[in-house]
């Protein structure tokens, strides 16, 4: 398992340019399993281990995927089969999606369900929900879930705007003839960026970023050519520790109407941010004025920039409060900042965080992806040596995290088990 070590304490400087967003590459790669045309997806995250995983689920399935650089040309030389296989699933919750697109086009799909995770329980109760509101039955055996019988259009109403479900149902209303309506559906830009694919691909969809999204379907859809949108996650981590190391940088290839819920909370605390057409600019002095979040599905403040906003809230002049409203286990990384010297209370699903004047390296671990962002971007500001384990979470979510920093001046190496 690899190590990140960092002496931290130096301002970030210059420019980083920002990959395209993961959380939309993924769906949209999965998407390609709706037609046997070919598909050509730009700006994708090829470095990223939960990319690598989503083509190795594409490649089980029977696709063949050729990677170049930010580029992949998926197709397929043989029948798709119409399970995915459990060793994937289990290492990335996300391959669930496959079940809409395959389950619309043969009447049949069997998926592992994919288990609890450090953030929660995360059942998907709500996929399976869509599914049965337009006609599917479910079957569970042996911890897969069996979906079956031909889907209809219809209408599906969420309980909760989940951003998964959204994709499942949007891929799978998208090979239905007919119109599917999903109310209470996500409003992430990464929905947007999907439907933007499936309208490339012969549906007709409006409403994709609005809680009501409507799909007419075709049984035949066509293999289409895509550019994935820039990561506001990535975005965001980078903004918030150039806030934290008190520096100024730039963000290249950024999409600011995406970040609008983060760049208002970051100017009340005291940070410069400057928006441009494609690109944000961030620059900080001192320590942030006390701010409290609360996070919320699109278009509130996102939960996957929680833990990296408590690891600049650590070092604010005053106390803020933290509420994670999306997910019920979120706050690994608290513990870890505090070795730092941070100082949080958590009562239930609220932090309240005590800044202090500084934090101070150490050795922490990372827990699942965005804990781990938290703990690099309090290591990028803490004075000292850091050295974050178990990276590999870090290396789901960010593309060549070291190299990037290291351009903007941060002293961070990997160091390989
Ligand atoms: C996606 C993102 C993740 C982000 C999250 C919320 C991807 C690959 N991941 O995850 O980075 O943190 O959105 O913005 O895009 N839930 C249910 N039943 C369901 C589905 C979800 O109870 O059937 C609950 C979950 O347990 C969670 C909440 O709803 O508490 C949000 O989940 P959801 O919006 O589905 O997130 P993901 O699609 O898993």
């Amino acid at each position: 398992m690899d190590r990140f070590v960092i002496d931290g304490g130096r301002p970030l400087r210059g420019t980083i340019r920002i990959s395209g967003a993961k959380n939309a590459a993924l769906p949209i790669l999965i998407a390609t399993l709706l037609t046997d045309e070919p598909c050509l997806l730009e700006n994708v995250p090829t470095k990223l281990r939960d990319i690598r995983l989503t083509i190795r689920v594409l490649e089980a399935i029977g696709k063949c995927v050729d990677v170049s650089g930010s580029r992949v040309f998926v197709h397929a030389d043989k029948p798709l089969k119409t399970r995915a296989p459990y060793d994937l699933v289990k290492q990335m919750r996300a391959s669930v999606l496959v079940a809409g697109p395959l389950l619309a086009r043969f009447g049949w799909v069997r998926v592992p369900i994919p288990g609890g995770c450090a953030i929660g329980v995360r059942p998907i109760d709500i996929h399976i929900k869509g599914f049965e509101d337009l006609g599917a039955r479910r079957v569970l055996e042996q911890g897969d879930l069996i979906l079956d019988s031909p889907l209809r259009p219809g209408r599906v109403r969420f309980k909760f705007p989940s951003v998964g479900a959204t994709e499942n149902l949007m891929m799978a209303a998208a090979a239905v003839a007919g119109t599917t309506v999903i109310v209470n559906a996500a409003r992430e830009p990464e929905i947007e960026d999907l439907g933007s694919f499936l309208a490339a691909m012969g549906a007709r969809v409006s409403g994709a970023g609005t809680s009501t999204v409507t799909i007419r379907g075709s049984r035949t859809l066509r293999g289409a050519k895509h550019s994935v949108i820039p990561d506001r996650i990535e975005t965001g981590t980078y903004m918030l520790a150039a806030a934290a190391t008190q520096g100024s940088l730039r963000l290249a290839g950024a999409e600011p109407a995406h970040l609008k819920a983060l760049i208002a909370k970051m100017r009340a605390a005291g940070a410069a941010v400057r928006e441009g057409r494609g690109r944000i600019a961030v620059s900080m002095k001192g320590r942030p004025r006390p701010v409290s979040v609360v996070t919320a599905p699109h278009p509130g403040f996102p939960t996957d920039l929680q833990a990296p906003w408590m690891a600049w809230m650590s070092l604010a002049q005053g106390s803020s409060r933290i509420r994670e409203e999306v997910f019920e286990n979120r706050f690994m990384h608290a513990a870890e900042l505090s070795r730092m010297g941070a100082r949080i209370a958590l009562s239930g699903e609220t932090a309240s965080v005590h800044g202090v004047p500084g934090l101070s390296g150490a050795p922490i671990m990372a827990s699942d992806l965005r804990a781990g962002a938290a703990l690099l971007v309090a290591a990028l500001a803490a004075p000292g040596r850091t050295t974050v384990q178990r990276v590999y979470h870090i290396d789901r979510g960010y593309e060549r995290i070291e190299a990037k920093l290291r351009a903007a001046g941060a002293r961070i190496r990997r160091v390989r088990r």
